[in-house]
């Protein structure tokens, strides 16, 4: 009933050309793709033309991050108007590595969804633990908070918009994937805090990703739980062969 939603997240990786030559090789890979929605967000500085390649195609633009404010003097930062302007259907909001490494908080990330469903694009809210709060017993008070920071005074009608991505911090970039399990575990939780907020049809609408060591070889197993309705990639997704690997996983449910 959710579309599944499988997104490669390019990080600060690939140049512009060699952005401009995977997006070509992903066109081509997913031009059958039928059912699932098929997002890839490249850097910055490739933004611009990766949209140009992706026009007209089955592959849609995200960009990794914004800025909350309009314009001004925001060294480093991009508005949400810049991206508009290119066609970005979505933008990641509160990655671990914006919220480890550049002062990400509840508060600037519901800033940023506010600003992000503002403009007429749709958030993509990342949350997740380390390995520290899991194994302490924090695991859902630290989502739980994260949820209700990321969605503070959003209304039910824009929060349906959105896309949350569960991604466990000691999943990402390290190769230890989450059982499917866990991951189910954690995600159904996670729905049933969006549907403490604003009810049950928000929270059976409101699509889920796991992220975190998502690869083709354990995609199909993740993708078959109840409350993982897609992915957001890494590593596997700065190939075409390997993100392909995964949209064929959720193609064939
Ligand atoms: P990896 O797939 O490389 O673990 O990264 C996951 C991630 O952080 C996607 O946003």
């Amino acid at each position: 009933m959710r579309q599944y939603i499988i997104a490669g997240n390019w990080k600060m990786n690939k140049t512009v050309s060699e952005s401009v030559e995977l997006a070509k090789a992903i066109v081509e890979a997913v031009k059958d793709v039928k059912k699932t929605e098929v997002v890839i967000a490249p850097t910055y500085l490739a933004a611009a033309k990766v949209a140009d390649v992706i026009k007209g195609t089955n592959v849609k633009l995200a960009i990794q991050d914004i800025h909350w404010k309009d314009q001004g003097a925001f060294t480093g930062k991009v508005s949400v108007d810049m991206v508009k302007e290119i066609g970005a259907e979505y933008i990641i909001i509160g990655h671990s590595e914006q919220r480890q490494y550049f002062h990400e908080t509840d508060e600037t990330v519901n800033l940023k969804v506010k600003k992000t469903l503002a403009a007429g694009i749709k958030p993509i809210i990342c949350i997740g633990e380390t390995l520290d709060e899991r194994n302490g017993g924090k695991l859902e008070s630290v989502l739980s908070t994260q949820v209700k920071g990321a969605f503070k005074d959003v209304s039910a009608e824009d929060a349906a918009k959105c896309v949350l991505a569960y991604e466990p911090v000691w999943a990402i970039g390290t190769g230890v994937v989450a059982t499917d399990e866990q991951a189910q575990d954690t995600q159904a939780f996670v729905r049933s805090v969006v549907k403490e907020i604003y009810g049950e049809a928000v929270a059976e609408g409101m699509r889920i990703q796991y992220g975190g060591s998502m690869k083709p070889g354990n995609a199909a197993g993740l993708l078959a739980q109840k409350d993982i309705d897609g992915g957001l990639i890494g590593g596997a997704a700065l190939k075409a062969d390997t993100f392909k690997g995964i949209i064929d996983a959720a193609e064939a449910r």
